[in-house]
């Protein structure tokens, strides 16, 4: 309360109000009461989830309920005068807001933010109570419900909540875009056209909105324009700039006041990046150079509090999709996300397709017209971000439905000129009223091509086409399945990659998805959970996300798709092993011997830069140095046969093998007992001195990663940490913590599922329960900030493993508020 005293008046930043929050999960009437007994409720901080949920094997009932939350407010008596505009970023899913027990507004979408103006509810230099009840409940008549939904929807007040004190006349709206000129690769004219709305009852005369253009904190251009009317246009001077794009994601700062006289009365700022973003017949261009979408769709859930996770953890997700997964497009599936997470989609240079809330389901007139009020807040309080390149009109999956699509359409083009709208469909050739046709191909099911053509798919080849989702529930994967199954799965996501990149004319692809994610009853595998993304719920990497790896350049991948341990294989046949890897080449070695060296062109994978690489020798020229018996035709002939056996067992062998064992028996006079010693002594792994295979990744001529794949002898923990301090900005902060247990090569162990105690010390918590297991090898946990500064020790126990003891800072004073 005291800080709301402090602040500065002319510093126009909003106040963040996530801290001090009573809540019950019963909401009633007298919560709105001054003297309701406080003690009753529990002090929690934002964003808040109404429910802490099991990892998985639990109830969707369980997070349905009215919930109430209370704050009191000090307002300075100074501020009479000011208008007071409360703004609750995300509550799942309908809202009331009261103020001082008076009913203000009510809002009724979990996934846009709603701003109220609280001035005349306000009791200036008292202490002022805010009260919200937030309603859960699934039965609503709003989207997404209405009828089966494939993903959890949570409940609570989600995101952040903030106030901002205005003048009488203040900036309600700036909406940027930027106009560029000349592209070329070092950059381009370019110049800013806004829309700005101005709010309030005194328009004097003198009134004028003047924009600042900056880079950093240097001064490029600044232009201003009479504010005589409730909306203006402002263009800015057209200048030199360096082009936003996904390599170089340049953002820019306008900073727009609106001044009467010298007097400001309020100012705005906004990053922007300069960039020309198309989707065309024949694909996506971004400042008028072809790119080929590659991006994976994403929930915004966390295991244990669902949407409720602040900025460091929505950011991370950013990283997680553009550094880890080599991603240059992200589609927020099924609804808007955390502005954090598209802030920081804008300043890596993440391509964002973002669509308005729902799920199959179109409701009746009154669900239709929240869909479209849904629609007005997403593009509304989103069009800033240089990163978003659609809006998808459409509810997800839904059948055509003209007058409601044709109204969707229509408003994104009013209210934001500069994008496509797309509409995500299941539906081949249906009413195309988008810019866009955006469909879900599900035709690759291990066996049919990874996608269909573009003229089989969309009504009219001159629009453009683009693939919004593949995979999924085609072929569920838990990390902890056995290993065939899993290189399926990243097999899949490769031949669709492949696919996708051999067409011209399909804009791009985004797969089916980043993670594992809570679901309804209706779907999953019956523990709540979909096991449809290529990485876990704690964001843990299954073999597919390697594919994705594979196409970024920074950081170097190189794994095997198998632990080359045979007895996990039918039949004890090794079957076909892949190098994933996106360096220029990588040696094999066994046993310190090498055996071949495998480039990027070995790939069957002839579309994709670094697809998966069949090994397909295991022997070398290992017969050929060792059996002087042998002519190198008879070496030649065993080896194909011994590869033969090692990759698809005894017996069922075709001509070739077969004429080639004839030959070396009949003219080499070679027995049957000579070859099974020659598959022990080049094959087989059986017996007394464990095989060891080593692989390098070879890049620009330097060996940059190294693999040894022999039997496990000990095991250690790989924890990848999110950050090492819990930094507290706009509310807590969280780290995550990736954790992994491997041996003693750092190769994951991936039938490893036992508990894992995350004991926390000093300044901060662990979110959900402080035991987890391991699956598939992989677990995770999440240190949360308490508001106060010092030191966390983290412990990782389990009896198998040395304790791992992690050491981070808590910074609890930086805070904004
Ligand atoms: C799609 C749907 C997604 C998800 C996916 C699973 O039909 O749009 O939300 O359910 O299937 O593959």
């Amino acid at each position: 309360m005291e800080s709301l005293l402090n602040k500065e008046m002319d510093d126009m930043e909003p106040i963040y109000l996530n801290d001090e929050w009573f809540f019950t999960k019963e909401y009633s009437k007298a919560l709105l009461q001054t003297d309701y007994p406080e003690e009753n409720l529990e002090q929690v901080r934002l964003p808040h989830s109404c429910k802490e949920l099991p990892l998985h094997y639990f109830d969707e009932s369980e997070y349905q309920m009215v919930c109430g939350y209370r704050r009191h407010l000090w307002v300075p008596k100074e501020w009479e005068g000011k208008i007071l505009l409360l703004t609750i970023d995300g509550a799942c899913h309908s809202a009331h807001l009261y103020v001082n027990g008076e009913p203000v507004g009510e809002h009724h979408c979990g996934y846009t933010a709603f701003t109220s103006d609280i001035t005349s509810h306000i009791r200036f230099g008292e202490d002022n109570l805010i009260t919200i009840s937030v309603d859960s409940n699934e039965k609503q008549n709003i989207p997404p419900f209405g009828f089966v939904v494939d993903y959890m929807t949570y409940g609570g007040l989600t995101r952040d909540v903030y106030l901002e004190v205005k003048e009488k006349t203040y900036l309600e709206d700036v909406f940027i875009k930027t106009l560029l000129s000349d592209i070329t690769d070092m950059g381009a004219s370019g110049a800013t056209s806004s829309r700005i709305r101005i709010a309030g009852s005194m328009f004097p005369e003198s009134l004028v909105v003047r924009q600042y253009l900056y880079d950093g904190d240097r001064l490029i251009t600044s232009y201003e324009a009479k504010a005589d009317a409730d909306e203006i246009q402002l263009t800015g001077t057209e200048v030199e700039i360096e082009t936003w794009d996904i390599t170089h994601p340049k953002l820019y700062r306008v900073e727009t006041k609106l001044l009467a006289g010298e007097k400001e009365l309020d100012s705005k700022k906004t990053k922007v990046g300069f960039r020309k973003a198309e989707f065309k017949a024949d694909g996506f261009y971004l400042n008028e150079k072809k790119v080929k979408i590659r991006g994976l769709n994403r929930h915004q859930s966390y295991p244990y509090v669902g949407y409720a996770m602040p900025e460091s953890m929505q950011k991370y997700d950013a990283d997680i999709l553009k550094k880890e997964l080599g991603c240059n497009a992200v589609r927020t599936s099924h609804y808007p996300q955390s502005h954090y997470f598209v802030e920081r989609c804008d300043e890596i240079g993440l391509l964002v397709f973002m669509e308005f809330p729902g799920w199959q389901h179109i409701g009746d007139e009154a669900w239709q017209k929240q869909a479209i009020q849904n629609e007005i807040e997403m593009i509304t309080q989103y069009r800033n971000h240089p990163s978003i390149i659609m809006w998808g009109v459409r509810i997800n999956e839904s059948q055509d439905m003209e007058g409601f699509y044709k109204k969707t359409n229509a408003i994104a083009h009013e209210l934001d000129d500069s994008r496509p709208t797309g509409g995500v469909r299941a539906h081949k050739k249906s009413q195309l009223l988008e810019d866009v046709y955006t469909y879900n191909d599900f035709v690759h099911d291990g066996q049919k091509p990874g996608c269909e053509p573009k003229k089989k798919v969309t009504p009219d080849m001159s629009k453009p086409y683009l693939i919004s989702e593949y995979n999924g529930h085609m072929y569920p994967t838990k990390a902890f399945d056995w290993e065939e199954h899993r290189v399926q799965h990243a097999l899949r996501h490769a031949r669709v990659l492949d696919a996708v990149a051999g067409y011209e004319d399909i804009a791009g692809s985004f797969g089916w998805c980043m993670f594992d994610y809570n679901t309804h009853k209706d779907f999953g595998s019956g523990d709540r959970i979909c096991y449809h993304g290529v990485m876990d719920m704690f964001r843990n990497p299954k073999l597919a996300a390697l594919i994705y790896a594979c196409q970024q350049e920074e950081e170097p991948v190189l794994e095997l798709s198998s632990t080359m341990d045979i007895g996990e294989h039918p039949g004890c046949n090794r079957g076909d092993t892949y190098i994933f890897s996106n360096a220029d080449a990588v040696r094999m070695y066994k046993n310190d011997v090498f055996i071949k060296e495998y480039v990027p062109s070995d790939s069957g994978y002839k579309n994709l830069k670094h697809g998966p690489i069949l090994i397909d020798d295991f022997i070398g020229d290992e017969i050929k140095k060792n059996e002087p018996t042998f002519s190198r035709k008879q070496a030649d002939i065993i080896k194909y046969g011994l590869n033969y056996t090692a990759i698809h067992g005894y017996g069922k062998y075709p001509l070739k093998v077969i004429l080639g064992l004839l030959w070396c028996m009949v003219f080499r006079h070679m027995k049957m007992n000579d070859s099974v010693a020659l598959y022990n002594k080049y094959i087989g792994d059986w017996g007394g001195t464990s095989t060891v295979y080593k692989f390098e990744a070879v890049k620009n001529g330097a060996v940059v990663k190294t693999i040894v794949k022999e039997p496990m002898k000990n095991m250690h923990l790989e924890v990848k940490t999110s950050s090492n301090a819990l930094v507290e900005k706009n509310s807590y902060d969280v780290i995550e913590l990736r954790i992994r247990a491997l041996d003693e090569h750092d190769n994951q162990l991936y039938f490893f599922q036992e508990p894992l105690q995350v004991l926390v010390e000093g300044e901060a918590e662990v979110i959900g329960p402080s035991v987890v297991s391991f699956k598939g090898g992989m677990t995770g946990a999440y240190i949360r900030s308490t508001g106060r500064t010092g030191k966390v020790k983290v412990t990782l126990k389990n009896p198998q493993i040395d304790d791992v003891v992690l050491h981070f800072t808590a910074i609890g004073e930086n805070r904004r508020q």
